[in-house]
């Protein structure tokens, strides 16, 4: 049976990091898949998974060293890092990401990533902080800037007992987003030509879920959104060919296979992420973002009991979406799309929040309890935009995120 990998050779480069055990699980399902794969493993990889292990599971010989003679002769690391159709770096560490985001080539990892014309696919793995720290996000900037794709990292609770961003997507994630590359590119499939989608070759840029203001260390302000709409809107922009972003606030649900998430917890986090990520064709703010933070967040746990209740001043959060919308021409995306959940009254708020967010279309929702929106699986929404308002019926999420994405495209296409 033909799989979107057959005959798809993956190089695997598989970073230092507890996680590069989850490489093995990857391997099997790629070679399932009937892909070809070719491992390199950095020195740190090796303190973590055998080449042994590597090798009876890919079947193919593991390459670890720059100037390994007898390799030189079989293959040479710029051989190695052409003749395949996609590199994939799991776990990426974050000293791997430093070293690609500044093109160093100290080692046979760094100078294959280096040496490549293919596309590469990162798998981020590490620690909360060091995966939050400064750096590390200038690094993924830059990296994403260069057209490198991501998948991950996902929350959780994590080998040092930290919980957080920072565990590598599962080996089914990263399987996801490699069978998307392939589905999705312009390489000719055995049997059959690559199709051209509504969305193809644009960037569709999303929000979604609740945010987390925190009070103190343990305790934070949200609400209650589940990020479903937002989440269905990414698997249907991917659908359509469009390079997507999911910039997401917490929730429980998996990463949309194809979709770039970038994770945050914070307005603040939020709106930073959505910035770095701007220019976009369609930027879509599905995140129920949370209108006020603590002015002030205490280092400490506040303890009860000392000097009466704790006395909370909010301040008042950056609207994203209205940002976006006023940002200068080379910035703002050509389709800027806001949500409104309304309980009462619903077209006409919608009205006048897409005047005062100075966005190009409002999807109004009626969130009032008895409709069962919030965190249900059902919507009925209504496009409210300077040219009139269209009402649809109630829909599945999927559903409504497929017409609206189809949508979307047809208006972009339209304002092009
Ligand atoms: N939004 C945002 N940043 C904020 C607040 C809201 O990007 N700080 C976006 C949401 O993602 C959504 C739209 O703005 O697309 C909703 O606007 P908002 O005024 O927050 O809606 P409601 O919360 O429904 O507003 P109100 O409380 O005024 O009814």
């Amino acid at each position: 049976m033909m799989t979107t990998l057959s005959g798809r050779s993956v190089l695997l480069i598989i970073g230092g990091g507890i996680a590069a055990y989850k490489s093995l699980e990857l391997i099997r399902l790629l070679k399932q898949r009937q892909a070809k794969v070719t491992a390199i493993m950095t020195k740190a990889a090796e303190q973590f998974v055998t080449q042994l292990s590597v090798a009876s599971l890919t079947a193919e010989k593991v390459y670890t060293d720059l100037f390994s003679l007898t390799d030189e002769v079989e293959m040479g690391h710029i051989e190695l890092s052409r003749s395949a159709d996609l590199l994939v770096v799991a776990p990426a560490s974050a000293d791997l990401m430093a070293k690609m985001a500044q093109g160093l080539a100290n080692d046979l990892a760094s100078t294959t990533l280096l040496a490549t014309d293919k596309k590469i696919l990162i798998a981020p793995a590490m620690n909360v902080r060091m995966w939050q720290h400064k750096a590390t996000m200038r690094n993924l900037s830059v990296l994403k800037a260069d057209g490198v794709r991501v998948i991950g990292p996902n929350d959780g609770e994590m080998a040092c007992g930290e919980y957080g961003p920072g565990r590598m997507a599962e080996p089914v994630e990263i399987l996801a987003a490699i069978e998307a590359h392939f589905a999705g590119s312009a390489l000719p499939l055995a049997g059959g030509a690559a199709t051209t989608r509504a969305l193809t070759g644009r960037k569709v840029l999303i929000t979604a879920g609740p945010t987390h203001e925190p009070i103190d260390p343990v305790r934070y302000i949200a609400n209650r959104s589940s990020g479903k709409q937002g989440y269905a809107l990414a698997e249907a922009a991917v659908a359509l060919g469009a390079e997507t972003v999911l910039v997401s606030g917490p929730v429980n649900l998996p990463i949309p296979p194809g979709a770039q998430m970038m994770p945050v917890e914070t307005a603040a986090e939020m709106l930073k992420v959505v910035e770095a990520e701007l220019p976009a064709d369609i930027a879509i703010f599905a995140a129920a973002v949370a209108d006020w933070r603590v002015a002030s967040t205490a280092d400490q746990k506040i303890k009860k009991g000392s000097g009466g209740l704790p006395d909370l001043k909010l301040a008042e959060n950056p609207d994203i979406l209205k940002t976006v919308a006023g940002a200068a021409k080379a910035k703002r995306p050509k389709l800027v799309v806001g949500f409104a959940a309304e309980t009462e009254n619903v077209i006409a708020n919608a009205k006048a929040k897409l005047a005062k967010k100075g966005c190009d279309l409002i999807v109004a929702n009626d969130v009032s309890a008895e409709k069962g929106v919030m965190g249900g699986d059902r919507n009925t929404v209504h496009l409210v935009s300077a040219s009139g308002v269209e009402s649809w019926p109630e829909l599945d999420k999927s559903e409504v995120a497929r017409r609206l994405m189809e949508d979307f495209a047809r208006r972009l296409g339209a304002k092009s």
